[in-house]
């Protein structure tokens, strides 16, 4: 089976690689110098000398030094303190102590609400999961979770800042202002106001300990509502596409033990990488390098033969880790990949055990700029 985004895009005729005009498909053109291959994408991300020139980069630049800038922004000493304190989060016993129990009471909630009312929207059903295991990390428990998935859903939905005539550009910031004052004063201000009398084991309560304002907080939940759990929902979203959809890898997916259903979920990934686009740029005035990882996870030299193809038994070149580059690599490489890998396997096993499970409409495939990646939104599930 073939990566999914690219079918869709060869039927409406568009390119599945990246354009070296219009980095952010959909959004204003800027120029970019592309780079492709697995090779050239990991020296850039492994170079200390470069900065990030992703994920409105610009904004935060603009911000300047109202605010501090979240760990996906920062570089050199900075960056390396901020990764060690907060290291602890991430580790593999973390992962396994910490996570999984409530990502395995997430997973009960949500295969328990499917089975009683007979169908859902698998996209809907991984935002929850994401939202809810990222949250715990982040310390956002103190408000009412499900109004807290709606205010990051609309936050992070792109319908809007996907037009560009200069009128849905107005609405679009007021919009957007307007939900990030309510997800502060409902989600972070609690969480907050929570920890400064009880600090805990989450990122709120180590950047309140650092001396972070209200402010710089709210910033950093974003960039973690954007990394990780925009990301997972769209990652889960896709793995269960697939598997739903070809019997032969569902069936074998059921079948191997957890760390044969983690290596397979990682060649899902690598094939169908979330983050379309990844951007750095010199210190200078050049334009920001545009890193392809499509093209750097279908690189034969390092992935082997068919590279557009999905095969569990892929022999990949040695050093080549199981999503290639989809979790990026060198200093910003995604601290939470384990807890995402876990997430999607301990629900998709659940899931694809339901009895008469089956896909009713695949998902509609969009563009989130944000991450510069897919978006799979109405994929309907239903139990027969
Ligand atoms: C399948 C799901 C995920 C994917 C595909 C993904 C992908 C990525 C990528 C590509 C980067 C590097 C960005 C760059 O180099 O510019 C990154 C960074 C990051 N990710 Fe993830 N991520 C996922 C899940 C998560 C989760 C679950 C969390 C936390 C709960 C998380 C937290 C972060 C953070 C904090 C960073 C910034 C690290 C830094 O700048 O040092 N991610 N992620």
């Amino acid at each position: 089976m073939d990566a999914i985004v690219s079918q869709v895009e060869r039927q409406k005729g568009e390119k599945p690689r990246s354009k070296s005009l219009d980095g952010t498909r959909g959004g204003p053109v800027r120029t970019v110098l592309p780079v492709r291959g697995y090779d050239a994408v990991r020296r850039v991300l492994r170079d200390p000398g470069l900065r990030q020139a992703g994920f409105k980069a610009d904004l935060v630049e603009r911000a300047g030094r109202t605010v501090r800038p979240p760990i996906l922004f920062l570089s050199g000493e900075a960056h390396r303190r901020q990764r060690a304190a907060t290291a602890r989060f991430f580790t593999p016993r973390a992962v396994k102590e910490r996570h999984r129990p409530v990502i395995e009471e997430c997973c009960d909630r949500l295969i328990d609400q499917l089975q009683r009312r007979g169908h859902a929207r698998l996209d809907t059903m991984a935002l929850d999961l994401a939202v809810s295991v990222a949250a715990g990390i982040v310390g956002l428990t103190d408000s009412d979770k499900r109004g807290m998935i709606r205010r990051l859903d609309a936050f992070f939905s792109p319908a809007l800042a996907m037009r560009h005539d200069p009128i849905s550009g107005v609405i679009a910031t007021v919009l957007g202002q307007l939900r990030m004052f309510h997800f502060h004063i409902r989600d972070v201000r609690p969480a907050i106001a929570a920890r400064r009398q009880q600090p805990r084991e989450d990122v709120i309560s180590h950047l309140l300990s650092e001396g972070y304002s209200d402010r710089d907080i709210l910033v950093e939940c974003f960039t973690y509502g954007a990394a990780g759990m925009v990301t997972t929902r769209e990652f889960v979203t896709m793995a269960g596409w697939h598997l739903l959809e070809n019997a032969e890898l569902r069936g074998r997916f059921l079948t191997t033990d957890r760390a044969g259903r983690l290596a397979m979920l990682e060649e899902i990934l690598r094939l169908e990488p979330v983050v379309g686009t990844l951007y750095r740029r010199a210190k200078g005035g050049e334009p920001p390098l545009a890193l392809d990882i499509r093209s750097a996870n279908a690189d034969p030299e390092a992935m082997g033969d068919d590279p557009e193809h999905l095969d569990p038994d892929r022999l990949r070149s040695d050093r080549v880790g199981g999503a290639g580059l989809a979790f990026g690599d060198g200093e910003h490489r995604c601290p939470g990949a384990g807890v995402a890998l876990n997430e999607a396997e301990a629900f998709l096993d659940r899931l694809l055990r339901v009895p008469g499970l089956r896909l009713v409409r695949a998902p509609k495939l969009g563009w989130n700029s944000l991450v510069t990646g897919y978006e799979l939104r109405d994929c309907r599930i239903e139990i027969v």
